[in-house]
């Protein structure tokens, strides 16, 4: 069984594709170790990858005002993507980067047990919850596997570019706070 501190070092080490030759840091994940949401992005950016953290660019500003929004924030949470290395120019991970990084989030996911995942934009969305997901149509549904409680937001880089989709996203918010409220015992919320 693994421990968050030898499943991190043995990510940090990753050469399972060749995001690692361009990398400068692995993005393993953020957050309470003990977090009753988890939150999963698609992958590291420019400054993730200067910084080693996950979402600490614009988009990870404004994701942490999505959260202030609803009284979580990043203490009582954690922040993970689908990728730990940064594609090149900020392109979608590939399907064989994907395939090749998915391990590790399994395992965070399974040291982490949430009781509630939110994916965070499409791709994120159509790895963990379905493969046909519609963002535009689907984001805000909630989805249910094996006890767990899914639901996606439109990604906050998506949020930047479009303030059009922020009202929704709002609703999205508020209905996460009310499913945290209920499944969660310490969000505190
Ligand atoms: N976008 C993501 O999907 N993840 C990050 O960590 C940062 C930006």
């Amino acid at each position: 069984m693994d421990t968050w501190e030898s499943l991190r070092k043995e990510c940090l080490d990753c050469k399972g594709c060749s995001l690692a030759d361009t990398r400068h840091n692995v993005v393993f994940g953020d957050g309470a170790e003990n977090a009753e949401l988890l939150f999963i992005g698609e992958g590291p950016g420019q400054h993730e990858d200067e910084q080693g953290k996950p979402f600490v660019g614009r988009a990870g500003k404004l994701l942490d005002e999505m959260l202030e929004m609803v009284n979580l924030d990043r203490s009582k949470v954690y922040i993970a993507n689908i990728v730990k290395c940064r594609p090149p120019q900020n392109r979608d991970p590939l399907g064989v980067e994907q395939d090749a990084c998915i391990d590790w989030l399994r395992r965070q996911t399974a040291l982490l047990r949430p009781k509630i995942i939110v994916c965070l934009g499409r791709i994120a969305a159509k790895v963990i919850i379905k493969d046909d997901f519609r963002i535009t149509q689907e984001h805000g549904q909630w989805f249910e596997r094996s006890g767990v409680w899914m639901t996606a937001l439109y990604h906050p880089a998506a949020l930047l570019r479009d303030v059009r989709k922020r009202p929704e996203t709002f609703e999205d918010l508020k209905a996460i706070q009310a499913k945290a409220r209920e499944l969660c015992d310490h969000t505190g919320l």
